[in-house]
């Protein structure tokens, strides 16, 4: 029997698995930036880099200027990777703009089943677990999925915004923990 998805922190368990879901992503052109960035072979070489560079905003680490300290989770069936968020512990004015307190993606073979919105829903628990009284969580206007996630989650929205540095509208959303 499966396991129910959980969320874990980013773990050499789950590198076969992870990297799979990397080559999906960048078969389909469809996932976060870095996602679609990644070596491959470099990541199958030294998958500790990985991780050291997911953990790299972590308390603990010094931030390079403009940071704010985040954590990386992984939502997980069993050994198998379905999708990753990331969580701030704080904005900063650009991320109270455009960004917000929680990114993620899920991987290709994953959507469309409810894991989005479950990994949201636990990214929440940790958010509260760290004492966020409420999150911002952004996304563009023409990304019906992520604002499905959003929605399903309880997001109240603030507005629809254009951005100069950004090619379309955004929509910020909150959500009282
Ligand atoms: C956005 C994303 C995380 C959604 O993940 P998911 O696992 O497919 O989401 P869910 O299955 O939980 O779906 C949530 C809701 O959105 C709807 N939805 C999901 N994808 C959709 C799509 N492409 N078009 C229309 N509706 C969609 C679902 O039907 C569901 O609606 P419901 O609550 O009425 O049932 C996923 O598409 C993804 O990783 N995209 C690439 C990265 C990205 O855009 N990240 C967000 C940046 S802000």
């Amino acid at each position: 029997m499966r396991a129910m998805p959980e969320l874990v922190p980013p773990s050499s368990q789950y590198k076969h698995s992870f990297i799979e879901a990397v080559r999906e992503a960048q078969a389909s052109g469809s996932g976060l930036g870095d996602t679609l960035k990644w070596d491959v072979a470099e990541m199958e070489a030294d998958f500790d880099r990985v991780l050291t560079e997911l953990r790299r905003y972590e308390p603990g680490n010094e931030l390079p200027d403009g940071f704010v300290h985040s954590e990386a989770l992984w939502l997980v069936d069993g050994e198998t990777y379905l999708g990753r968020a990331s969580l701030r512990h704080t904005l900063n004015a650009s991320l109270r703009e455009f960004g917000g307190h929680i990114g993620y993606e899920m991987r290709p073979s994953a959507r469309r089943q409810g894991h989005g919105k479950t990994i949201l829903r636990l990214t929440l628990g940790r958010a509260r677990e760290l004492g966020l009284d409420r999150v911002m969580i952004s996304c563009d206007t023409d990304n019906p999925g992520s604002r499905g996630v959003i929605e399903g989650n309880g997001g109240v929205l603030e507005g629809e915004f254009t951005l100069d540095y950004h090619p379309r509208a955004i929509r910020r959303y909150w959500i009282r923990l």
